[in-house]
This record gives structure tokens, C-alpha cells and sequence, in this order.
């Protein structure tokens, strides 16, 4: 190996300690605002349990299988989402594709941290208990349309959502500095059990409530005449989203994994337990809304999260509590998937640009603020602003999820199917054939085949 080679590869501190570590940070980026909020509304929007069906299979034939690609790329580069592909593949242009990812990546986190400063936002008014000033008995309408209005004019205001941005891009910086053992390890170690631990609380609440069985039935029972060819499409898109594929995270991450990962059961462990996750979100809101008798027809992405459930916490004993507990809940979600996003762009800077961590973690956040304000603005001042017709925030949004997301996953296993030298998947899926490989010829044709072809099934549907 050459001393350029040596030098871009990481020292032993960036590298995850323990199996649990390698497992809760994966899992940390995978279960964020995405998993929480946009599955419970997109199985809302197709059909409840005709969607969770679809989502399911997508999960099991393109999840794990493009989680197995990029882990494996990480891992056998053992570099940042550029470094990796140049380590592997020297004198091709492969590393475009990192690259790509690493743009998506910074793309989407310019505007995520927007969101998770509303969580931060909504999590501080719960605590000081303003969030619940209206007061009286009051009917469901006025209640929804109070915390409508509380929101439209939160999230249009300038300063107060630009703040809590900031606050998030503070709380990151704080993390990522000290690393990957000791900021990133050690954050998920401690924040992800609690993670789970709520979710459980919640769930346990929600499966007493009276007319509970009636949302499960919605959630669960799938009718197959709602199985469209765009309910199968969004249940595909919210794979690559809530497993944060094509962004090269998975890339960052898995270099940092000892060589005595198994990459299979880490994919498999990480998809089933964020998969489980979104269940059970879904065994949370699904028994609230038929309980509450709320609108299943308002139930979108914020709207659920700012305006459904701070008006769920209003009629229940304790308000103030539950919306504490479900809004940390939230951050922890948000804050450990900012720290994977952002964790791809100081990789890169740190290992192409020989850079010491806390200056590169600098170089990528400083101008975030700038580029996340300009997000968080096109709610306000800002809202004139139209690229295409929409504003800076839902530009952002869609360009990167619609389009980059699936064009650097369909680049990564086209690469890993057909381009990387010889023998690397199946030397990264076995680790150097010392554990089992039965499943290596279907896992192998998935990602050459079955990957490829859906993916471009999305882009060429998107575009029609
Ligand atoms: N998987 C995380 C979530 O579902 O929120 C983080 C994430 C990754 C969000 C990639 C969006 C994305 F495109």
C-alpha cells in the first residue's frame, strides 16, 4: 500500500469501539425525524397497511442489500465517501459519486437542522409549559386551530426558528468535535436507549387507550386493492430515506467499523430495528388518532408533529409531561441523524483536505449557518424567494430526496455490482470468508440486479 494511501486512512481513534457502539450510531442515523414523523404520515397518505406491507418488502429486498454496498465500500476504502472510492477504484472517476453524496448530504442537513430547531423550539415552550397557554375547556376545533396558528406563525417568524437552528448547528459542533469515539460513540451510547425507552412509554399509553384496536386494525390490516404503482413508489422512497441511503453516511460510518464487523448482521440488525421503530410510531399515532377521534386527512409530516400531538398532549392529564418526554424523544431522533449527515462532509474535509478534526469540523458547520438561515427564512422574509416555483426549504427538499439521493445510490451499486476490483463485496460480506457466505449469491444478485433496476425505475418515473 502507498504512503498516500496510508495517509488517508484513519487512525485507530476513528473507529468505533464496541459492536453495541457500531450498532447504536448506525441505528442513530437511521432513526431520525424521518422514521418518526414521515412514516406514520406517508402510511396515512397510502393506505396504512397496503403501505406497510410495501415498505416492509422494500426494506428486506433494497434496504439491507444497499446498506450491504456502501458498508462494505466504507469499510474495504477505509475513507470518507470520496476517499473510499478513490482508495478502491485509483484512476477512475468513481469518487464522483461519493461526491455527489456528500453534496446531498450537506444539502439535506442545511435544511433538517431547521426542523430539529423547531423540535428544540417546541421541546423549550413545553418545559417552560407556554406551549399550553390556551385555557379552559375548549372544543377540538379551537384547539386544532390554536396550534395551527401557533405554528404558522412560529415557523414565520425570523428570528426565534433561526435561533433554535443555530442552537442544533451548537450542539453538533459540541459533538463532532470530539470524534468518533468520544463525540459520536459515546452521544448514541447514551441517547439511543433513552430513544427507545420513550418510544416504549408512548406506545404502552397508547395501546390502553379506549378504541386503540381500531387504529392497529388500520395500521396492520393491509387492503390490497390500495397497492398502487405510486403507493410502491413512496413506500421505496421512504427506504432510502428513513435507512439514510445513497448519502454516503453509510460509507463514513462503516470505515469506521473494526474489521471484525459483520456486516450482514449489522444491516440486518439496523434495518430491523428502525424498521421497528417506524411500527412502532405507527402503534402510537394510529390508536391516538381513533382514540381522539381526530382527522386522519390532516395527518401530514408537521402538522403531525407540531399541531396533532401538542393538541393530543392538551386533553391528556399531564400535558405538560408527555409533551416534554415526546419532544426530547424528537431531538434525540433529529440530533443523532444532523450528527450522521454532517459526520460526511468533515470526513471528507478531515481526510482530503488534511485537516485536524475540530478545524474541519469548523469549515463544514461555520458556513451551514449561513446556508440553514436561508432555509429557515423561506418560511418568513424569504418566502418570495421561489427556485422552480418553490421556496428554498422545499427546493432543497425535494432536489435532494427525489433526485440526488436515488442518482448516488443507483451510482454506488452499479459500482459495487459491476465496477469495484474483483472479490471486494464478497471479502467485506463474509469478512475475508470467515463467516458464513449462504447468502452471498442472493445478496450479490440483488445488489447487481434487482438494486439497479429499481432504483432507475424510481428516476424514470419520477421524471414521467
Ligand atoms: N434516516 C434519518 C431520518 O430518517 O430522518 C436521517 C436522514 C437521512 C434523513 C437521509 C433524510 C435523508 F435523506
Amino acid at each position: 500500500m502507498s504512503m498516500a494511501k496510508e495517509t488517508l486512512k484513519h487512525t485507530s481513534t476513528g473507529q468505533f469501539k464496541t459492536k453495541l457502539g457500531v450498532i447504536w450510531a448506525t441505528l442513530g442515523s437511521a432513526v431520525g425525524l424521518g422514521s418518526i414523523w414521515r412514516f406514520p404520515a406517508e402510511a396515512q397518505q397510502n393506505g396504512g397497511g397496503a403501505f406497510l406491507l410495501l415498505y416492509l418488502i422494500c426494506v428486506a429486498i433494497l434496504g439491507i442489500p444497499v446498506m450491504l454496498a456502501e458498508t462494505s465500500i466504507g469499510r474495504a476504502g477505509e475513507s470518507d465517501a470520496v476517499g473510499s472510492y478513490k482508495n478502491l477504484s485509483p484512476r477512475t472517476k468513481w469518487w464522483v459519486t461519493g461526491s455527489l453524496g456528500i453534496l446531498a448530504s450537506y444539502l439535506i442537513l442545511a435544511f433538517y437542522v431547521v426542523v430539529a430547531g423547531w423540535t428544540f423550539h417546541y421541546l423549550w415552550d413545553s418545559i417552560t409549559g407556554s406551549l399550553y397557554s390556551i385555557t379552559g375547556s375548549q372544543t377540538a376545533a379551537t384547539m386544532e386551530n390554536y396550534f395551527h396558528n401557533r405554528m404558522e406563525s412560529f415557523i414565520s417568524s425570523d428570528i426565534s426558528p433561526l435561533t433554535a437552528s443555530f442552537i442544533i448547528i451548537g450542539l453538533n459542533i459540541g459533538v463532532l468535535m470530539f470524534g468518533v469515539q468520544k463525540g459520536i460513540e459515546k452521544m448514541s451510547n447514551l441517547l439511543m436507549p433513552i430513544l427507545f425507552a420513550l418510544l416504549l412509554v408512548f406506545c404502552i399509553y397508547a395501546l390502553t387507550l379506549p378504541g386503540a384496536s381500531q387504529g392497529l386494525e388500520y395500521f396492520f390490516k393491509p387492503d390490497f386493492s390500495k397497492i398502487t404503482w405510486s403507493v410502491a413508489l413512496n413506500a421505496l422512497g421512504q427506504t432510502f430515506f428513513s435507512l439514510s441511503l445513497g448519502m454516503g453516511i453509510l460509507i463514513t460510518y462503516s470505515s469506521y467499523y473494526p474489521k471484525s464487523t459483520n456486516l450482514v448482521s449489522t444491516s440486518a440488525t439496523v434495518s430491523g430495528l428502525a424498521t421497528l421503530v417506524a411500527i412502532l410510531m405507527g402503534m402510537i399515532i394510529f390508536p391516538i388518532v381513533f382514540s381522539f377521534n381526530l382527522d386522519l386527512n390532516t395527518l401530514r409530516g408537521t402538522t403531525l408533529v407540531f399541531v396533532t400531538m401538542p393538541e393530543v398532549f392538551a386533553q391528556m392529564g399531564g400535558s405538560q409531561w408527555w409533551s416534554i418526554l415526546f419532544f426530547i424523544l424528537l431531538l434525540v431522533a433529529a440530533l443523532t441523524s444532523t450528527i450522521s449527515i454532517a459526520e460526511v462532509s468533515i470526513a471528507f474535509v478531515e481526510k482530503q483536505f488534511k485537516r485536524n478534526r475540530i478545524t474541519a469540523t469548523l469549515i463544514v458547520m461555520l458556513p451551514l449557518l449561513v446556508l440553514s438561515a436561508l432555509c429557515s427564512l423561506s418560511f418568513g422574509s424569504l418566502n418570495d424567494f421561489r427556485i422552480f416555483g418553490l421556496t428554498i426549504f422545499d427546493f432543497l427538499d425535494t432536489f435532494t430526496t427525489n433526485w440526488l439521493l436515488p442518482i448516488c445510490a443507483l451510482g454506488t451499486v452499479i459500482y459495487i455490482g459491476w465496477f469495484a476490483p474483483k472479490g471486494t463485496f464478497r471479502k467485506e460480506v463474509t469478512n475475508n470468508g470467515t463467516v458464513s457466505n449462504r447468502l452471498f449469491p442472493l445478496i450479490h444478485f440483488m445488489v447487481k440486479w434487482v438494486a439497479p433496476v429499481l432504483i432507475l425505475f424510481i428516476l424514470i418515473s419520477s421524471i414521467i
